[in-house]
């Protein structure tokens, strides 16, 4: 069965199961066959006659981008983490204040340097996302705010407007990313008291009360297991019609939710086969929920970068001492006597760290253990060009969007704007270049 969907104008993206043809894509180009290698678990292949390099994500699934003048488009967006305050894991203060000066220049950092797009998180014992993400749409041009949300904490219809309000001000700047919820007790101590896998079953109503909110012009009923309302009227609509939605976690229930309904799958850096693990799987909870289409990937690193690769690598043990010692000083993200972490994307994390410190070029675990891998923690270790280097084997398995953010916040979003993302894009041109010369 053969499928095609558009996505963005110049983006294509055609489906067919192995030994099938392959249609034609709409434009310029004809493509006449395909040649599958092998590539791990998913295939890397080439379009013979056509002008395309493809990757193939999933022995089913075949994607790949067109431009009109027949250049393939690699893409990789931009991501990183707000920070309200100079307070960072190396130099930490106990519930610091927001500082508006930090928290715009911080922002103004990120939007001059091109990162498309900054996370504003969500802990129990933090900060309003939405008054954060509305400061920094009234002082930045073009990035893009994604607002962690965890549906115990707002009515779907109250969020459905409050998005809707943030996008309008903002101009279509903003994306939900969607926090199930990985600790009871976290959600416990906001008044949550569900299993995990109803967290995630409610999670899916919400995700579908949202969009109904944003696309529909009628009043409408809602009677589900978690919400139920009657005739809500929504005059508060998106830009472009609805809010990219993205669902992060690594366990059964996130998949089978992220795969079904999301825009985007938010993931923490793992080493390249696990990651494409991870990928095949939520790639096949969207075909087995008959999408034409799936999320693009996000993948999450905490890069440590210094001129060379040594240079890097002393840093890197600097910053495990800090690490280290602020714990033992009750001042680390986790207590220094944590529990195991209850959300299965950090389980993952610390059985890897468990097996050795630095996997594939520069994924370097210690950090992950020192603090009891709460939250993204897995660093890459290098020069730019070995940092730049990694996050491309990571765009060349699928993935679209890579999240970095330093320890020491300013400096490396500084660091990175100023060595990484120029590299990374340099290394997309490169790829689209060599396509251009293999046809
Ligand atoms: C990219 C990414 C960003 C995340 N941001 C947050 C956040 O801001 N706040 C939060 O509590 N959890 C955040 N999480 C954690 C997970 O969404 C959360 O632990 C999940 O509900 C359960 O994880 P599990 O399915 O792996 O067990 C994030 C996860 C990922 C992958």
């Amino acid at each position: 069965m053969l499928s095609a969907g558009m996505g963005r104008s110049a983006k294509v993206e055609l489906r067919c199961g192995r030994g099938q043809a392959i249609p034609d894509p709409p434009g310029q180009l004809m493509l006449r066959s395909i040649k599958f290698g092998n590539f791990g678990n998913s295939f890397r292949s080439q379009i013979r006659k056509g002008k395309i390099l493809a990757y193939v994500i999933s022995p089913n699934t075949v994607s790949w981008s067109l431009l009109q003048d027949g250049r393939v488009d690699v893409t990789a967006e931009f991501i990183s983490v707000t920070f309200t305050n100079p307070s960072n894991e190396i130099n930490p203060v106990r519930d610091p204040a927001i500082d508006p000066a930090f928290l715009l220049r911080y922002a103004r950092t990120l939007d001059e340097y091109g990162f498309n797009y900054t996370l504003v998180p969500y802990a129990s014992s933090s900060f309003d996302p939405f008054t954060i993400g509305a400061t920094i749409a009234a002082h930045t041009r073009d990035i893009k705010i994604i607002i962690a949300l965890r549906p115990n904490t707002l009515y779907p219809t109250v969020a459905a407007k409050a998005l809707a309000t943030l996008d309008q001000l903002s101009g279509g700047r903003v994306v939900v990313h969607f926090i199930a919820g990985g600790s009871d007790a976290e959600q416990a101590s906001e008044g949550d008291f569900l299993p995990k896998e109803e967290r995630y079953e409610r999670l899916e109503e919400y995700i579908r009360i949202l969009r109904r909110a944003w696309n529909s012009a009628e009043p409408f009923d809602f009677s589900g297991k978690y919400y139920r309302f009657k005739q809500f009227r929504n005059a508060v609509r998106p830009i472009a019609g609805t809010i990219p939605v993205s669902v992060g976690g690594s366990s059964d229930a996130a998949y089978r939710v992220g795969g079904a309904l999301a825009d985007i799958f938010g993931l923490w850096g793992e080493p390249l086969a696990e990651t494409r693990e991870q990928i095949a799987r939520i790639h096949a909870e969207a075909a087995r929920a008959g999408r034409t289409d799936r999320p693009r990937i996000w993948v999450t690193f905490r890069p440590i970068v210094a001129e060379t690769d040594d240079l890097a690598w002393a840093k890197a043990h600097r910053t495990l001492d800090a690490l280290n010692a602020n714990r033992a000083k009750g001042l680390g993200r986790a207590p220094a006597a944590a529990a195991h972490p209850a959300n299965v994307g950090s389980q993952r994390l610390l059985a890897i760290a468990a097996r050795g410190d630095v996997h594939d070029r520069a994924l370097w675990y210690p950090t992950v253990t020192a603090t009891n891998a709460s939250g993204a923690t897995t660093a890459l270790v290098g020069s730019p060009r070995t940092i730049a280097e990694s996050i491309l084997d990571y765009v060349d398995l699928g993935a679209e969007l890579i999240s970095i953010r330093g320890y020491d916040n300013l400096n490396d979003a500084i660091d990175y704007g100023r060595y990484v993302l120029p590299l990374v894009r340099d290394g997309l041109d490169r790829r689209a270049v060599e396509t251009r010369a293999y046809a």
